[in-house]
């Protein structure tokens, strides 16, 4: 058979069993042994939310728009196999990073290989927007970035870009902790493939945020007192002393 006649069977099944999945905002389902995930159009319940979110369509529209043009610059994102004003059907790329963490023995190799794959993101221009360890998943091979809904830019420079570097670097430090000890792989992955300078304004960012580090500190007091031990909170001192400490061994 004409292996496009194939896809476009393949796209019109999942479009016609879309429905009759739960409306959850993104779903896994299986078509002739085959994995793929759905992503339906989020529903915007409140009026907050409408205006705080924007329009949902838009939004499923850009992510598609945002997807076709990642992967036109060579970026592993997943590739969309239908769409329609109610969802985007994509190809499955594996376990997400934090499922991935929870059973692999070789973290420090994939998270090198994640800081690389995100070092040449940047070198074709774009930038994410919020690559968190969530977002990113890993099938034993290449590491694939999802969920370009918040903040994803195709003209980014140097600042989007350290952005997006010292999210990840958070999203891990918002982890467990058992995790923490492999931040140093994202950095060594990214800084060798930094074409583009990016690392130094990591660098500036970090040491200049200590406001927001002053900004937090009374909500971490809190979380301590009712004995949490770790939040995205937590992450914002512990990434900026990371940060810190990594520039002050990396050789110039
Ligand atoms: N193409 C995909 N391959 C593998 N896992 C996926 C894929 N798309 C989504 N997922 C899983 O679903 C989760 C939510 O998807 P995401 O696109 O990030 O939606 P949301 O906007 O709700 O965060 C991801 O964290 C990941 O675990
Ligand atoms: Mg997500």
């Amino acid at each position: 058979m004409n292996p496009n006649q194939n896809e476009s069977d393949v796209s019109a099944a999942l479009l016609r069993h879309a429905p009759m999945l739960p409306r959850d905002r993104v779903v896994p389902v299986c078509h002739e042994g085959k994995r793929y995930w759905v992503k339906f159009r989020e529903e915007r319940k409140t009026l907050r939310h409408r205006i705080l979110k924007g329009n949902a369509l838009a939004a499923l529209a850009r992510e598609k728009d945002l997807l076709l043009a990642f992967a036109k610059r060579g970026v592993s994102v997943p590739r969309i196999v239908a769409y329609s004003s109610e969802c985007i059907i994509l190809t499955d790329h594996g376990p997400d990073l934090t499922m991935v963490l929870e059973e692999t023995s070789c973290a420090d190799a994939i998270l090198r290989r994640v800081g690389e794959a995100l070092a040449e993101m940047h070198a074709v221009g774009v930038a994410h927007g919020r690559p968190c360890i969530r977002d990113i998943c890993w099938d034993n091979n290449t590491a694939t970035f999802l969920d370009l809904e918040a903040g994803a830019r195709l003209d980014a420079g140097p600042l989007r870009q350290a952005r997006d570097l010292l999210l990840l670097v958070h999203s891990l430090f918002s982890s467990k902790p058992v995790y923490h000890k492999h931040a140093p792989a994202i950095l060594e992955g990214y800084i060798a493939n930094d074409t583009k300078n990016v690392w130094p304004v990591a660098v500036k960012i970090a040491r200049r945020s200590y406001l927001l580090e002053l900004l937090v500190k009374p909500i971490i007091w809190r979380q301590r007192q009712r004995g949490k031990t770790s939040s995205e909170f937590y992450a914002i001192p512990t990434t900026r002393r990371f940060i810190r400490a990594y520039d002050s061994q990396v050789p110039t």
